[in-house]
C-alpha cells in the first residue's frame, strides 16, 4: 500500500521524508487555505521535494476551464496529479485530461457508482472520502470494499486512494479492504508507529541495560 501525505505543510511533508513511507501528496484548497501560500509556489515546492505524485485541484465548475486549469497546473511539474471534483463536469474534464495522458484523482467520491464513473472516464485515482461518511453514519469502509470489487470485477486500472481519514483504524482497514493508496494527515501517520507496550518494553530494557555498566561503543 501507498502513502501520500494529506497536506500543503512544507515543513510536515520534510518532517516525514526520512521515515522513507512518503510515495506522494495531496492538496484540496482548504489545505492551500491553512498553509497561507501562494498555490502555484506550493505545489511546486511540494513536487520538488516529492518523489511521487502530488494532487493540486482545480477550482473551476464547468468542465472546458476544469481542463484549461488543469492543463495549467499540470505544467508546475511532471509529478503533478490533477484533482478533479465528482460532478458531471470533473468527469468530463477527467476523460479530456486522462486522454490527453495527465494524471487525474477524483475527489470527493461518496458512492461505488460515481467511482465506477470516474474509472470510466480514466480517473488514475479515485478518493472515497472514509471520515467524511463515517461523520454521518454510514461505514466508510464499505465504500472501499465495494469499490474495490467492481474495480477488480471489471480489471479497472484506477487506484483506490482512501481519503479523509482520521484515525490509525482508518488506515488499517483501508489496507485490509484493498485500497491502493491512503492519503495520511502527518499527525495520524507518525502515530502509526506508537504503541504503549513498545514504550514500557523499551523503558525496561533500558534500565536493565544501564544496570550492566557497559557501552556498544
Ligand atoms: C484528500 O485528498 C482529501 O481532500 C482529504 O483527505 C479530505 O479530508 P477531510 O475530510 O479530513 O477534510
Amino acid at each position: 500500500m501507498k502513502f501520500f501525505v494529506d497536506t500543503a505543510e512544507i515543513s510536515e511533508i520534510r518532517e516525514l521524508l526520512p521515515l522513507g513511507v512518503v510515495d506522494g501528496v495531496t492538496t484540496n484548497p482548504s489545505l492551500i487555505m491553512k498553509s497561507g501560500r501562494d498555490f502555484r509556489e506550493v505545489v511546486a515546492e511540494i513536487c520538488e521535494l516529492v518523489d511521487g505524485p502530488v494532487s493540486a485541484e482545480v477550482t473551476a465548475l464547468e468542465a472546458a476551464k476544469m481542463v484549461e486549469e488543469g492543463k495549467s497546473l499540470a505544467k508546475i511539474a511532471n509529478n503533478v496529479t490533477v484533482k478533479l471534483p465528482l460532478t458531471v463536469d470533473g468527469l468530463i474534464a477527467c476523460k479530456a485530461l486522462s486522454s490527453e495522458g495527465i494524471d487525474t484523482n477524483v475527489t470527493l467520491c461518496f458512492s461505488a457508482n460515481q467511482a465506477l464513473l470516474a474509472a470510466k472516464a480514466g480517473a488514475t485515482f479515485i478518493s472515497p472520502f472514509i471520515g467524511r461518511l463515517d461523520d454521518i453514519n454510514i461505514d466508510g469502509m464499505d465504500l472501499i470494499r465495494e469499490i474495490r470489487m467492481i474495480y477488480d470485477n471489471y480489471d479497472f486500472r484506477t487506484e483506490i486512494l482512501a481519503a479523509s481519514i482520521r484515525s490509525p483504524n482508518h488506515v488499517k482497514d483501508s489496507a485490509i479492504a484493498g485500497a491502493d493508496v491512503a492519503t495520511v494527515p502527518p499527525k495520524v501517520l507518525t502515530s502509526l508507529a506508537k504503541h504503549p507496550l513498545t514504550d514500557k518494553g523499551l523503558e525496561a530494557f533500558m534500565a536493565d541495560w544501564e544496570k550492566t555498566g557497559q557501552k556498544i561503543i
